[in-house]
């Protein structure tokens, strides 16, 4: 795996923009694998800044790694009416081209099915990860086994917890999401995880130096070939050698995606 360490959060979105819109320019249909949460919000603004500038993105579809079990699409918290205020009402994506689970399904397992389908048939380019406290990408949260799919999960205490800032109280806070898989996950043919401010920096420093273990579900971005953790200072507080302000660039080891 790849770490690139940033003096400030701003510097390391840009430079994740720059990726996204590298693989934009040379795919004639690149599927970009997206996140919601804090995390990617400046990333978004940035791709619309670029969209502004001339960037179309008329010939990209996305898929989205999660969705609230129980919110309306168009609820204010909704993973999708994220994902259309940042980013999909303010580019010139077809909205057709932009996948989500649903979570006001009744038949939930079918849901899962469905959105396995469209992953399938839309081979994951770039997936944009973030983290959570707990180690979780995507929902897939830690337990005594992950699973590979699409699925239902129910939300730790902790996520629910760092999730309620987004809600008036705690109590309205879903506690059950559809998350796609951490096969899914590793199927995409590049993965960039970005994780910003002390609050990342064990899940950071366990996922990239750790064992391989569900307790701490981005472990496993460690049997991927081509992954790269784009943090700033703060998350990158306790790697080796970690905390210090304007240390170069850091690679743990070479990546495969011929990025320097
Ligand atoms: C959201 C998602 C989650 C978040 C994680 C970090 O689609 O997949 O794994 O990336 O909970 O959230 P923030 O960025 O809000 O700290």
């Amino acid at each position: 795996m790849k770490v690139r360490r940033f003096p400030s959060d701003s510097l390391a979105t840009v430079y994740v923009a720059a990726v996204v819109e590298e693989l934009m320019s040379r795919d004639p249909h690149p599927v970009l694998g997206l996140a919601t949460g804090s995390t990617p919000v400046n990333l978004y603004r940035q791709l619309v800044d670029f969209h502004r500038q001339g960037l179309s993105f008329s010939h990209v579809t996305t898929v989205n790694l999660d969705e609230y079990v129980g919110l309306p699409a168009d609820h204010p918290q909704s993973y999708r009416q994220f994902m259309f205020d940042h980013l999909f009402s303010q580019i010139d994506i077809p909205l057709a081209n932009t996948h989500m689970p649903n979570g006001m399904t009744l038949d939930l397992e079918a849901e899962c099915d469905r959105y396995d389908a469209i992953l399938e048939t839309h081979p994951i380019d770039l997936q944009i990860l973030g983290i959570g406290r707990n180690g979780h990408i995507g929902f897939n949260e830690p337990d005594i086994s992950l699973k590979t799919r699409t699925h239902v999960i129910e939300l730790t205490e902790d996520t629910i917890r760092a999730n309620a800032r987004f809600f008036d109280d705690a109590s309205q806070v879903p506690t059950r999401a559809i998350t796609m898989g951490i096969q899914s996950i590793l199927q995409a043919k590049e993965i960039v995880l970005m994780a910003f401010g002390r609050d990342k920096a064990e899940a950071v420093k366990r996922s990239l130096s750790g064992e391989v273990s569900t307790d701490v579900p981005a472990s496993f971005l460690q049997m991927h070939p081509n992954v790269t953790f784009v943090l700033d200072e703060e998350a990158a507080g306790h790697l080796e050698g970690g905390g210090a302000v304007g240390l170069p660039h850091w690679p743990l080891s070479s990546g495969a995606n011929g990025r320097p």
